[in-house]
């Protein structure tokens, strides 16, 4: 335990200053909900079975979670819960709702804001549409303790700005080398736009801890040899029947099957220590909206 008031005298002046600037910190911090980004460059790699696995799980655990599909015009993350959500990303960019409204309750009550399917708009959203959108999003950060952003494959606007705007990004590759180069792609941007960004990766549907740790030295050493750091190495899930039928099921593996080789694995992801300190201590959507200018 410190002792604060030993420092309260003249000699203590900074310390003072930085138990005050602390103080402030906390305060705001407890204003806005921490938020996840979830990414990978490649499509098809797991994002949206780890973001919704993540979100149940977390909820499990007593937080109050919002998931945001943001794999928008191409959504699946409502499928993958057993959701028909009535609206989506789409109305809430064009006014139509709000969006408080367009949230919809999934397993042990996690919320989701679905992306939409085969909207043209919400595919490819102009900057001012999204920054409409943004805007729009905002409030919700007040109402969630977490907020998991599910990403599309690609590095559109809508993923940069997020990228530029988050503390803490979760990249979800496969050992293939395709996956590994979009993902390395992915994280070099995230870098470039927000240097501060704190990087973990997973290695999914891997067919062993061997497979899967190579995959994660072939990654760590282009992003060292290349950018002089690379991100933590979370772990990897491995290729799991459980999930497919998870799939076909609607519900999340880790709902259905927690015992399941890839729910056991899903849940250690889900204590990755860096989610706790994904706040910062400005409003998440602002600084996104900022970065689309
Ligand atoms: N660990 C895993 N084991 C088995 N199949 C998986 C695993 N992770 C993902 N899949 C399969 O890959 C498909 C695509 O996953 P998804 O999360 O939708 O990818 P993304 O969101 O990155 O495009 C899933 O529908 C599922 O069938
Ligand atoms: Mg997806």
């Amino acid at each position: 335990m410190i002792d604060k008031a030993r420092f309260e005298t003249p000699r203590f002046g900074a310390l003072r200053r930085f138990f005050r600037a602390n103080r402030r910190l906390e305060e705001d911090e407890t204003q806005t909900a921490r938020v996840l980004c979830i990414a990978s460059g490649k499509g098809g790699t797991g994002k949206s079975i780890v973001a919704s696995n993540l979100a149940a799980i977390r909820a499990q655990g007593g937080e109050r979670v919002l998931l945001v599909d943001f794999d928008a015009g191409l959504a699946n993350a409502h499928l993958l819960l057993g959701l028909a959500p009535r609206y989506d990303l789409g109305h809430v960019m064009t006014g139509e709702v709000e969006a408080e409204e367009a949230l919809v309750e999934g397993p042990n009550g996690l919320k989701l804001l679905s992306g939409g399917v085969g909207r043209h708009a919400l595919a490819n959203p102009t900057r001012r549409e999204l920054d409409r959108l943004f805007r729009a999003l905002g409030p919700l950060e007040n109402d969630f303790d977490l907020v998991i952003i599910d990403h599309g494959a690609g590095l559109g606007y809508a993923t940069v700005a997020h990228l530029a705007a988050a503390s803490t990004l979760l990249i979800v590759t496969n050992h293939e080398v395709t996956a590994l180069s979009d993902s390395y792609a992915l994280y070099k941007r995230a870098h470039m736009v927000n240097p501060h960004i704190r990087s973990g990766l997973v290695v999914n549907r891997s067919p062993g801890e061997d497979v899967a740790s190579a995959a994660w030295k072939r990654f760590r050493t282009a992003s060292q040899r290349f950018l002089g750091h690379s991100p933590e190495y979370i772990g990897w899930i491995p290729a799991d029947p459980a999930v497919l039928a998870s799939v076909q099921e609607r519900v999340p593996v880790t709902v259905s099957r927690p015992d399941a080789p890839a729910s056991v694995a899903l849940s250690t992801v889900a204590e990755w220590r860096s989610i706790e300190h994904a706040r910062s201590a400005k409003a998440f959507f602002d600084k996104a909206r900022r970065a689309l200018r």
